[in-house]
């Protein structure tokens, strides 16, 4: 069995497989309904538990359904009903208790400390729905999202990311390193990423070009990332880092300074980006969220030793 914490950990070769295993199964899936179990139901027996401590939409749905399509059920806890932290029960216990009636443990949280102690007990995968510093399943499947809409390798193609750097942009970062991508970067200079991810770029000798001027950043970009400006949970004066990135805001304008580019977000989204650009034709988002449910799967694959 294996974990998907951080895409920096995982070997390149298996992100790929990951990818190229997705991709089978979306192909085969054309005429299926929603629930229809893949061939092979390939995880028949197994239950994904689900935890979130904080809100979501796609990723809960998504597992759901890549759990179910793959033969597999899941059920979802809330943090707030268990013992855990507040009825005394310890992490480890509660580590040892899903181990024994789980298959897999996927966790949104709002600590990366937790996820490390997870894994020091947890006998089952256990899958990074999100934490502080990274969103690693969001940032798989947008590679693929990327690779479908471009029909290239990412690794020939400009990345931009214009906002926060936040956890999606650390996976991000991560990314262009495993998958040798072009990365540029347009955000405030006090909002520039982190040292420990810059740190582990330097690291992997990987430049990347972070830019104060979104107009700059944009420049030959096939692809323009962004995210939400403030984070869930997000601990900031929200007044001062909405103004800190008022010229970062995506319209027309800075679109049509990279006439290839395609606009993908994430989501939830906030006032980052203009209706026109998120609802426009270079817009893929609702495509890139759909796209969750087939990488998620070769993810749940991967994680169960069950990709060829
Ligand atoms: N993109 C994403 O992770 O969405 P949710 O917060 O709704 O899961
Ligand atoms: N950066 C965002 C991503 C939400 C899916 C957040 O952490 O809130």
């Amino acid at each position: 069995m294996k974990h998907f914490i951080n895409l920096k950990d995982i070997k390149t070769d298996d992100l790929k497989k990951i990818l190229n295993d997705a991709k089978r199964r979306k192909s085969k899936r054309k005429n299926f309904n929603t629930l229809d179990v893949d061939k092979g139901a390939p995880l028949k027996g197994k239950i994904l538990i689900q935890m979130f401590e904080k809100p979501s939409l796609r990723t809960r749905l998504s597992f759901y359904l890549a759990i179910r399509q793959l033969g597999g059920g899941t059920i979802t806890l809330r943090s707030n009903e268990l013992h855990l932290g507040k009825g005394g029960e310890s992490l480890a216990d509660t580590a040892k208790i899903l181990s024994t009636y789980g298959d897999g443990f996927m966790l949104r949280t709002d600590s990366d400390k937790k996820i490390s102690e997870f894994i020091k007990y947890i006998k089952i995968p256990l899958i990074n729905g999100l934490s502080p510093s990274s969103h690693p399943t969001q940032v798989l499947s947008d590679i693929f999202t990327v690779e479908e809409i471009k029909k290239k390798p990412i690794s020939k193609l400009n990345i931009c990311w214009i906002g926060d750097s936040n956890n999606v942009l650390n996976s991000l970062i991560a990314a262009s390193v495993k998958f040798s991508f072009k990365l540029n970067i347009g955000c405030p200079k006090n909002y520039k990423p982190k040292k420990f991810i810059l740190d582990w770029l330097n690291q992997n000798r990987k430049t990347i070009n972070i830019f104060d001027d979104p107009k700059k950043a944009v420049i030959n970009a096939d692809v323009i990332f962004s995210d939400k400006v403030i984070s869930l949970n997000d601990k900031v004066n929200v007044k001062s880092k909405t103004k800190a990135f008022k010229k970062f805001f995506i319209d027309d304008k800075l679109l049509n300074l990279a006439p290839k580019s395609i606009f993908l977000h994430c989501l939830p989204r906030g006032k980052e980006v203009s209706e026109k650009v998120f609802l426009g034709k270079k817009s893929h988002v609702w495509q890139q969220a759909y796209n969750r449910v087939h990488v998620q799967k070769s993810i749940l694959m991967y994680c169960f030793d069950k990709l060829r």
